[in-house]
């Protein structure tokens, strides 16, 4: 059974064609530089840059997997959450893909979806597993009670993780999406300057309060004096990324370790933009090993936003639950629960 899978829900246009729900036969991403000058995603850039993309995106999807509109037998789209006007550019196309080709169509979460980079990875991950998600605009911890069945854990009060890390590296001056510019300059890094790691009660995260810190620490340097922008030395530079994002990982995994201890689960795995960097994987694997438990992290082209995941949770889906309604709405906001 062939899936095509559409994801628009921010600034990655994608599409994908996976077979039976395990086989990525093509996935293609077009990233939209457009945001970078801005220091964030603008979502009317984003909604334009979709529309442009959208047509061409799906079609090279279909011809690196050597197959014509006939031979698919679903369409899946994420529906929710993510920029309304982002949602509202690949959730109609692939309704009307769907209806001209009379073919079913499944609205998929784009939460959800990143779930299911982990099965693509792993299809034989056992259950139950608890799920670190970190990406621009999440972090939660989910425990996957089996497929399509969750309970969450944990999210972020205030900013996410890669928010975080994003807002970091624009008061740093690195270009947007900065994550992979703090984790290129910790690399050159120690870890000398302190920031207090946030001490939020039960398994929630919150991250504005070592934005904070890092902002103070800038400002109290003098770095943030206008004028005096672009003064700190390289050593510096990279001094401060590298105390900045351990401790950021420190979040994560001793929130990840409290999931463990008091779940009893022994199955992780971590998917989402951020899980790309490889301090966090060293991380993992440090802990995964001291604790005996069994750790997945799908490569990074599964970890970043791509269609093949949302192909592969809609078709899931449509195997559990039938397909969607085509009144389905796109929404900005949506949780994962149980039986979501
Ligand atoms: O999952 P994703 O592609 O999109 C969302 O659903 O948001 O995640 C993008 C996020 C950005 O915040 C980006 O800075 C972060 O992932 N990211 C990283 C790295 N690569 C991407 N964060 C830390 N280290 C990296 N190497
Ligand atoms: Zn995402």
């Amino acid at each position: 059974m062939l899936t095509l899978g559409i994801e628009t829900s921010c600034d990655e246009t994608a599409a994908s064609i996976v077979a039976d729900g395990t086989t990525v036969r093509s996935s293609i991403v077009a990233a939209q530089v457009v945001h970078s000058r801005y220091g964030g995603v603008v979502p009317e850039l984003a909604s334009r840059a979709h529309a442009r993309l959208i047509l061409p995106v799906v079609k090279t999807a279909l011809e690196v997997a050597g197959i014509g509109l006939e031979e698919l037998d679903l369409v899946a789209a994420t529906c929710a959450p993510g920029l309304l006007g982002a949602l509202l550019v690949g959730l109609p196309f692939a309704k009307a893909l769907a209806w001209s080709q009379g073919l079913p169509f499944v609205g998929v979460n784009h939460l959800e979806g990143h779930i299911f980079a982990v099965y693509l990875h792993n299809p034989t991950i056992h259950h139950p597993f608890i799920a670190l998600i970190v990406s621009g605009g999440h972090t939660e911890l989910i425990l996957v009670e089996e497929r399509c069945r969750y309970r969450p854990l944990g999210v972020t009060l205030d900013d996410a993780c890669g928010e975080a890390f994003d807002k970091a590296a624009k008061m740093l001056g690195f270009p947007y999406p900065g994550g992979a510019f703090i984790e290129q300059q910790a690399r050159q890094g120690r870890p000398v300057v302190h920031f207090p790691e946030p001490k939020i009660a039960g398994l929630d995260f919150s991250f504005s309060g070592l934005k904070t810190a890092l902002l103070y620490y800038l400002r109290d340097i003098g770095f943030l004096v206008p004028g005096r922008t672009g003064q700190l030395g390289d050593q510096a530079l990279a001094d401060i990324s590298c105390s900045f994002q351990e401790v950021l990982i420190d979040c994560l995994v001793h929130k990840l370790s409290q999931a463990v201890t008091e779940t009893g689960i022994r199955s992780i795995a971590v998917t989402g933009g951020v899980a790309v960097n490889r301090r966090l994987r060293d991380r993992l694997d440090q802990l995964a090993r001291e604790h005996g438990l069994v750790l997945c992290v799908p490569a990074a082209t599964l970890c970043t936003d791509n269609a093949a995941m949302i192909a592969a949770c809609g078709y899931e889906r449509y195997k559990l639950f039938g397909p969607s309604s085509p009144e389905l709405a796109a929404s900005a906001r949506a949780e994962l629960g149980p039986g979501s």
